[in-house]
């Protein structure tokens, strides 16, 4: 048992699994506030004034008028990644694009080249570190795709790096096959194949051995097109994993639709949305979410999330992390840009970094709230922080204490 006491704001108690539109910003806050862990979760909360007894020898936490947020939740990154990609990086400030690094043979394929020569310990020891400092911003539960493998063995390795992740670490972390990332070195040309192969040998493979959670597909201009994300996406579904998909980051691509069409339980990026894509996600399952570290580092549009809000859908944002487009994990400067860049208010931006984003990975139900039998993942921030600080002091830490499942990490 683990008790909280003196909580000056407790926000992010709502029972449900997702918030749309206008409830996005209805998210409910307690003021003055208590919290009971048990067993690893939330057991009860409420107001100071009813708290029931303690018993004596319950460990007690006495926030002391700071504020508590339910611990961040990432629906997607990339986190598992032989090295950096600085020279890329500097390429672009000289001027080149995104799309004409990839082209060059940069991007995506230079990260697989370097992975096919990295033991799984090694990568497990950068994406275990990356993982703690992405824990100590603050994010509680995280997505974690592969993608720089690109053929049955090294897709196969990354995924089994981030399982074992998962077992190590007290983060929640679930799993998603990117093989159709980018087409491997040998089946250039033969676009056609890779995907086939895709569908024949990877999923089956990587299904057999219960390594993803998820299956997803960069559907985009340069990448893989609508037909190809579909006959992937039905692959997946043979062996009910549910599609996440990258779409319209580059282009309007038509993913969105496809996605939907297929039950895909997010579609992310959405930097170029048309109407007729923001209506495909209306009154559906689909998790629209908007990945704003890309948007930031690659100086693309931000997705129109105010907009998409406006009109009824529910927003997710998650990081990206990543080492071509978002090489950054910090979900409170991923809010920040949400609000500063996209015009969220905080607490749309919270509802979208926690409960929308825990939604996006099938955790909607146990994680990014306050609720009794969710699990006790909790920021204690730092006196004198509040909700709106974190965007307007955006590139500080604002959490001073961390509690994954019911255990104060630091
Ligand atoms: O989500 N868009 C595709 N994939 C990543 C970038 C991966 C990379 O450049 O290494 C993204 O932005
Ligand atoms: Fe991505």
């Amino acid at each position: 048992m683990l008790v909280i006491t003196n909580i000056s704001a407790l926000y992010g108690v709502t029972p449900h699994h997702k918030l749309s539109g206008q409830d996005m910003a209805q998210n409910p806050v307690i003021n003055n506030a208590y919290i009971v862990i048990e067993g690893g979760n939330i057991a009860s909360f409420g107001e100071m004034s009813a708290i029931g007894k303690i018993p004596p020898d319950a460990p007690i936490i006495d926030a002391q008028g700071k504020v508590v947020l339910p611990s961040f939740c990432d629906s997607h990154t990339h986190i598992i990644y032989p090295t950096t990609r600085e020279t890329e990086f500097i390429d672009r400030v000289k001027g080149l694009t995104y799309e004409e690094i990839a082209k060059r043979g940069g991007g995506i394929l230079n990260s697989a080249d370097v992975l096919a020569n990295t033991s799984e310990d090694e990568l497990y020891k950068s994406a275990y570190q990356r993982i703690i400092g992405v824990m100590k911003t603050g994010t509680g539960a995280l997505e974690i795709k592969s993608g720089y493998g690109l053929s049955v063995d090294m897709e196969m390795k990354m995924l089994r790096v981030a399982r074992r992740l998962q077992q190590d670490l007290p983060v929640t972390i679930r799993t998603t096959l990117l093989g159709a990332h980018a087409v491997g070195r040998e089946y250039a040309g033969r676009q056609g194949d890779y995907v086939n192969m895709i569908c024949e040998q990877m999923i089956p493979a990587v299904a057999a051995e219960g390594l993803a959670d998820f299956v997803d597909v960069f559907c985009d201009k340069g990448f893989f097109t609508t037909q190809e994300t579909e006959k992937i996406l039905e692959a997946a579904a043979k062996y009910a994993l549910p599609g996440k998909i990258h779409a319209n980051e580059l282009a309007v691509s038509g993913g969105v639709q496809v996605g939907v069409k297929n039950g895909a339980l997010s579609v992310d990026h959405l930097e170029q949305m048309d109407q007729e894509a923001i209506n495909a996600l209306k009154n559906t399952t689909t998790m629209p979410t908007a990945l704003p570290g890309a948007s930031f580092f690659l100086g693309i549009p931000f997705s129109p999330v105010r907009k998409m809000i406006n009109e009824g859908l529910p927003v997710a944002i998650a990081s990206d992390y990543n080492p071509g487009s978002s090489p950054c994990g910090n979900m409170q400067f991923m809010m920040a840009l949400g609000v500063i860049r996209a015009k969220l208010l905080p607490v749309e931006a919270l509802t979208a970094a926690t409960l929308n984003s825990a939604y996006a990975m099938g955790l909607g139900a146990t994680h990014g709230s306050i609720a009794v039998g969710k699990r006790a993942n909790l920021s204690i921030l730092k006196s004198g922080a509040t909700l709106d600080l974190i965007p307007y002091s955006y590139g500080e830490n604002h959490i001073e204490k961390i509690i994954l499942g019911g255990v104060v990490i630091n």
